[in-house]
């Protein structure tokens, strides 16, 4: 997650047993060293580093991807559309690739390009959203059709989540939004607690927000004051057709109404009008807990889910 996956988060999540992704889309080489530097300082455990080559500038993304081989970072996560070229740059420089899709199509691309894991991600998932398909019904065709390891993405915050992905084939999963709201998350305490307060059918799917992206990024966030004033109109949008508004600040950089940037613990301003990302997986997020205690929990979950399926189908 670009803007709350920061080293704390990806320490933490890397810490419990998971595998922590640092969320780096836009941001500077000199600020990826730092944080690749401080999740080592926090954890001895693998990690990677995500980048998006769709929403970054060539000449950046060329010296981001300088910046995690120089660091020797041993995973990395591209995502959207499928880069073959970058995928061999980063098997070159000895990276395990993972790469984050939203169509079958894209699947098979990335595992032809060299992908050691593909993420399959749902139409559920919070955040940019590649493809239009529920995870129930893509991941199952790409399980049918790829020969590399899948991770299941979108909708996932809790065990039952993650027994019915492995159940779809899913080899593992990716989670998002229940880590936004953890406590190690660099999102604004706002976004945290709008996730927690939301319920079932409080996210759209919209390109709305789309200043500081190329054209044609859905997303889904929660709904807000802009998302109501655009009424049943949530598609069709252009990021040049916007005023440059400024509704707050992060870190001395301009936030835009209808922009892509996210309140986080550095900005200031209207939050309420802000990105909020978060997927369909919002309405299972009920607090705000450590990395450690959302990856426990999930884990105990999905023991017991899986214990209380066999004791069905059993009889018992
Ligand atoms: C705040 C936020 C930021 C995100 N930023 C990125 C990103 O920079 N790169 C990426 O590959 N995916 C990004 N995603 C999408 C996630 O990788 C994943 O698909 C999604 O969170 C899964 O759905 P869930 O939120 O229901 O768990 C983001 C998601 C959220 C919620």
């Amino acid at each position: 997650m670009g803007g709350p996956a920061r080293s704390e988060l990806a320490a933490a999540v890397s810490e419990a047993g998971g595998f922590g992704l640092l969320g780096m889309v836009g941001e500077t080489p000199e600020l990826i060293a730092r944080e690749v530097a401080e999740v080592r300082r926090r954890t001895a455990k693998p990690f990677g580093v995500n980048l998006v080559p769709f929403a970054t500038a060539p000449a950046l993304l060329a010296d981001q991807l300088a910046a995690c081989f120089d660091a020797r970072v041993s995973a990395m996560c591209f995502f959207w559309d499928v880069h073959p070229a970058i995928v061999e740059q980063a098997k070159n420089a000895g990276c395990l690739v993972l790469y984050q899709v939203g169509s079958l199509e894209d699947a098979v691309l990335a595992q032809s390009a060299g992908a050691d894991v593909v993420i399959v991600q749902g139409v559920e998932a919070g955040g940019h959203v590649r493809g239009r398909l529920p995870l129930s019904v893509l991941l199952p065709r790409v399980v049918e059709t790829l020969t590399i390891p899948i991770a299941a993405s979108g909708g996932i915050a809790d065990g039952r989540g993650l027994v019915s992905a492995l159940e779809l084939g899913a080899h593992g999963v990716q989670c998002g939004t229940v880590f936004l709201a953890s406590l190690e998350s660099f999102a604004h305490d706002y976004h945290k607690q709008r996730i927690v307060a939301a319920g079932s059918g409080d996210t759209v799917h919209t390109d709305l927000f789309a200043i500081g992206w190329p054209p044609h990024a859905p997303v889904r966030v929660l709904k807000n004051s802009v998302t109501a004033a655009a009424g049943a109109t949530l598609w069709g949008y252009h990021p040049d057709q916007f005023p440059r508004e400024v509704i707050g600040d992060d870190a001395g950089r301009p936030v835009y109404r209808c922009g892509t940037d996210s309140p986080l613990r550095s900005t200031t301003g209207d939050f309420e009008q802000m990105c909020l990302y978060a997927g369909e997986s919002s309405a299972r997020v009920t607090g705000i807990h450590p990395a450690a205690a959302i990856v426990d929990a999930m884990m105990r979950e999905a023991t017991a889910a899986i214990g209380g399926a066999e004791a069905r189908a059993a009889g018992r």
